[in-house]
């Protein structure tokens, strides 16, 4: 079976390459990202160097791929504020040009990497399915917008997909900006206090990048035509995060306080029951045993360097 990647070079991407590989799985990937620039390069992975707003008629007539896993995207929430037309560009044209070559070479099913950003200001916790949609960044309306499409495009031309709504991803190769994870250990790793917009009990649901990835393989052969969350079904307080990497990292450092940022969502977490139903899938990792491997990871990576 030969599985597409788009966004395969990126954070999470590689981690579902790498997983594809370890179960046999045949593996192309199209990143604009250099593919040296990838942290794991595979020897037996197809690298195309391509933008999935342009034609790419060549790579799926010569990959010929069965699925494909969209995480190619415009992922930073801030830039989708200050250059929409761009974000959309990206995430919306992009997804249905995906979409347009899926359904042209007759490939099985699409998974697409979706987001809690489509939900908006949470009006309960746990955030399930059903959930209202009010995406409040042009990110979350492009990423809602994008399932649309994936939806219409399967009503019309009968394309199988799962759409998978990840909560906040963490793990090793995640870049510092933007996500609180990473920017936290590395300043508290570098003895810098952490900084925390408000009084620190706001909360998010961490999931482990390995999860993310396992979860991608399950939905290749399950969830069809079903949008499911991707979480813990936990929430963690920034708080609670600082406590925890000061014990895995032996410090004791404080955090930082600054004033409450305008618009910040203060409680989130997702419902997790739906996918253990429809994909047969749970978390493996732990926050401790996540931020663990992540710190491991970290510390490796740094003596290969
Ligand atoms: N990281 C998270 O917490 C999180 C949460 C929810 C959803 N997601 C979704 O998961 C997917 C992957 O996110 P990530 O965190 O790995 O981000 P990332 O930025 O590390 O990876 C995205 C990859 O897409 C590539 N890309 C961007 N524009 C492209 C284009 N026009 N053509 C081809 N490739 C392009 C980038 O080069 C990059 O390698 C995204 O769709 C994102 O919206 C991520």
């Amino acid at each position: 079976m030969k599985v597409l990647v788009t966004g395969g070079c990126g954070f999470i991407g590689q981690h579902i390459v790498e997983e594809l590989v370890k179960r046999n799985y045949r593996v192309a990937v199209i990143d604009v990202t250099c593919y040296e620039d990838c942290h794991v390069l595979h020897s037996d992975v197809r690298y195309y160097h391509a933008d999935i707003t342009e034609n790419l008629d060549d790579i799926f007539e010569k990959e010929k791929p069965d699925y494909v896993i969209h995480l190619a995207a415009q992922v930073d929430v801030v830039k989708s504020i200050e250059k929409p037309k761009l974000d959309a560009t990206i995430n919306i044209t992009g997804t249905i040009n995906i979409l347009d070559c899926c359904y042209k070479h007759s490939v099985k099913k699409l998974i697409y990497a979706s987001s809690a950003a489509v939900y908006g200001e949470p009006a309960y916790l746990g955030i399930d399915e059903d959930h209202p949609q009010n995406p409040t960044s042009f990110y979350g309306i492009s990423k809602h917008s994008a399932e649309l499409y994936i939806k219409a495009f399967s009503d019309l031309h009968e394309l199988n997909y799962t759409i998978l709504r990840y909560a906040n991803v963490y793990g090793p190769g995640s870049k510092a900006n933007g996500n609180v994870i990473s920017t936290f250990i590395d300043l508290m790793s570098n003895d810098k206090q952490p900084e925390i917009f408000g009084d620190g009990n706001q909360s998010r649901d961490f999931i482990f990048v390995k999860d993310v990835a396992n979860a991608n393989i399950a939905a290749l052969h399950r969830g069809d035509r079903q949008t499911i969350n991707i979480s813990t079904g936990k929430p963690t307080t920034l708080n609670e995060l600082v406590k925890k990497l000061n014990s895995l990292l032996n410090k004791n450092l404080t955090a930082n306080y600054l004033p409450a940022r305008d618009g910040d969502i203060s409680q989130s977490y997702l419902t997790n029951i739906k996918a253990h139903d429809s994909l047969n899938w749970g978390i493996e990792y732990s926050l401790e045993r996540g931020l663990q491997f992540t710190l491991n990871q970290d510390k490796e990576n740094l003596h290969d360097k």
